[in-house]
């Protein structure tokens, strides 16, 4: 194994980033959630959950599309788009917010995005994205990156990423399953073999990587840049540090007491951004934080029946006093 590899960042421009990498999760990377994330890795990329360039458009204050905290950066800020419209005033409102990278969405599956041309469905309209890419390019000074798929229907993603390379892109990040298979069945990493095989540019993989030895092993398969982690950070905002210890050779066990602490910081930082019906979107996180203890189901039971988020916050004080 290139233990080497594992001790250097990988460049996107300018920067450098260590080689773990969250992921965009829509409606899960939140704010408040890359705020977690950053109690554990300070230097790693985080991309936000994707936009249409027309809701970032129309957001006159901000509120709905580009709210973050600045120390969330490195942040790459995700965008989706079917044509050239709207996007000159989204970006301005995106870098007077203030962000390291703009990513294009290329690979969104979801039956609204597609029916609009955008997402994934852009992986069959070479044209039409060459056409955004080529608008993208001219109007940015920070790094352009996109997230493409194997393919739409069909696999074409070597096609794609060279027309990406050849319009300006900066990075590509590559999630190896066609449209139709949506986040199911084992993603095809020998597509992201061949992307990185034919690219100059840095090549990022997504997908199933979810621990030590799952990297290690995409890795040796791809021989990628540098990976994205997505469903492997729900829950565990820890996750980018736990890989970047055990590819250096050191061990990251964090403890029942840390994991509730966590939870309970999760809580009040969607308490913060959401208001009170933070409460409520808190609710998706909690199975994560309670899996393996003890009751596990009752608590949960418990944890998201309580209407009162001065209650979920004393009970999640209560476990945090009960455990080692
Ligand atoms: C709930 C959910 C939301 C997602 N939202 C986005 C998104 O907004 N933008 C994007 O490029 N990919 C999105 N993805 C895809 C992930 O970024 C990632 O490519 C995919 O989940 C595979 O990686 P994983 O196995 O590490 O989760 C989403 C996936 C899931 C499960």
């Amino acid at each position: 194994m290139n233990s080497t590899y594992w001790h250097q960042k990988f460049s996107i421009g300018s920067y450098s980033f260590p080689r773990f990498i969250g992921a965009p999760l829509d409606s899960i990377t939140d704010s408040p959630l890359r705020q977690l994330v950053r109690q554990f890795s300070t230097d790693e990329l985080l991309y936000t959950e994707m936009r249409h360039v027309g809701s970032v458009a129309a957001d006159k204050d901000g509120l709905r599309t580009v709210r973050f905290e600045q120390w969330e950066r490195p942040l790459s800020y995700q965008i989706a788009a079917n044509s050239i419209d709207y996007i000159d005033s989204a970006i301005d409102r995106i870098i007077a917010a203030g962000v390291d990278i703009v990513d294009l969405n290329v690979g969104c599956p979801a039956r609204n995005v597609i029916g609009s041309g955008c997402g994934s469905a852009l992986m069959a309209d070479l044209p039409r994205l060459e056409c955004i890419l080529k608008h993208l390019r001219k109007k940015l000074s920070i790094p352009l990156t996109i997230k493409i798929r194997a393919g739409f229907k069909e696999y074409n993603a070597v096609e794609v990423a060279l027309c990406a390379q050849e319009c300006g892109v900066d990075a590509l990040a590559i999630h190896p399953r066609l449209q139709t298979q949506k986040f199911e069945g084992r993603p095809d990493y020998s597509v992201a073999a061949q992307v990185k095989k034919a690219l100059q540019i840095p090549v990022l993989l997504s997908g199933n990587v979810v621990n030590w030895p799952t990297a290690r092993m995409a890795y040796e398969a791809t021989g990628v840049d540098g990976f994205l982690i997505g469903r492997g950070l729900w829950g565990r905002p820890w996750k980018l540090k736990e890989l970047r210890e055990y590819s250096q050779g050191r061990i990251y066990a964090i403890t029942r007491k840390e994991i509730l602490a966590c939870a309970l910081d999760h809580l009040r930082r969607m308490l913060a951004y959401y208001g009170p019906k933070g409460l409520f979107i808190f609710r998706k996180h909690v199975p994560f934080y309670i899996a393996g203890m003890q009751g596990a189901g009752d608590i949960r039971t418990q944890l998201v029946s309580l209407e009162c988020a001065d209650r979920v916050e004393a009970y999640l004080h209560e476990l945090y006093a009960s455990v080692e």
